[in-house]
C-alpha cells in the first residue's frame, strides 16, 4: 500500500475513532440557521460533514444534499435521516468540486487551503457560501494545546480568499466551541449573479 493510501486510512481511523468516543454537538451551527436560507434552493454541498447535523438541517429546508466527509462512522450517524441526503466518504484531499454546481456550500470547522478556487467556482451564480472554522491566536489556559498551524486560518485569510464573492458577513472573534475558547472566522458570501 502507498503512503498516501495509508495516510487516508489512518486519518479515517483516527476521525472514526473520535465518533465513537466523544460527544459532538447535535445542533446545527448558528450561522447555518441564520444565512443558509439566503440561498436559492437546490444542491447543497457539505463539505467535512461530520455528523450531519448541518446536513440534516439543510435537507429539512429543501436542499438536496452532497454530504462529504473521511469518516464512515461519522456519516453512518445520519445518511438515513432524508432521502435528499447523499453521503460520499472520501478525502478531500482529492476531492473536486463541479463547476456552477451548488446553490449552498458549507464549510464548517475544517481547512483545506487546497479547496479554496474550488469552493469560488462550484457556486453556482447567486449560490452562497458559508465558511467557519478555527483561526490562530494567543493560547490560554481555556485551550492551552493549538492544533497543527495548517489547519488554522490567519487573521484575514478567509476574507482574502473569497474576496471575489460578494461578502455578505465576516467576523473574528473568540468563541466557544467543544475545545473550550477558540479563536474563529466566520464567512458569508455569495457568488455574484
Ligand atoms: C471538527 S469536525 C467538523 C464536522 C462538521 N463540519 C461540523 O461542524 O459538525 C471535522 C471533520 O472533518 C473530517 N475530515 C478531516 N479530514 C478530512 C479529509 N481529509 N477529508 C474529508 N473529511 C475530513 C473529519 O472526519 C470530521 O468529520
Amino acid at each position: 500500500m502507498g503512503g498516501e493510501e495509508e495516510g487516508v486510512i489512518e486519518d479515517r481511523e483516527k476521525w472514526n475513532q473520535r465518533y465513537l468516543a466523544e460527544e459532538y454537538p447535535q445542533h446545527p451551527s448558528r450561522i447555518v440557521q441564520e444565512y443558509a436560507l439566503l440561498a436559492p434552493g437546490g444542491k447543497a454541498l457539505d463539505l467535512a460533514c461530520g455528523n450531519g447535523r448541518n446536513s440534516v438541517f439543510l435537507a429539512h429546508h429543501g436542499f438536496r444534499v452532497d454530504a462529504v466527509d473521511i469518516s464512515d462512522v461519522g456519516l453512518s450517524r445520519f445518511s438515513d435521516q432524508s432521502p435528499e441526503i447523499f453521503p460520499i466518504c472520501m478525502d478531500l484531499d482529492r476531492f473536486d468540486i463541479p463547476e456552477k454546481k451548488y446553490a449552498i456550500i458549507l464549510n464548517i470547522r475544517y481547512l483545506s487551503r487546497r479547496l479554496f478556487p474550488y469552493i469560488r467556482d462550484g457556486l453556482m451564480p447567486g449560490g452562497i457560501l458559508i465558511f467557519e472554522t478555527y483561526m490562530e491566536g494567543e493560547p490560554d489556559e481555556d485551550d492551552p494545546t493549538p492544533s497543527c498551524r495548517d489547519y488554522l486560518l490567519r487573521e484575514n485569510e478567509l476574507l482574502h480568499a473569497f474576496l471575489r464573492l460578494r461578502i455578505i458577513y465576516y467576523r473574528e472573534y473568540k468563541g466557544e466551541s467543544r475545545k473550550g475558547r477558540s479563536h474563529i472566522a466566520s464567512l458569508v458570501a455569495q457568488r455574484i449573479p
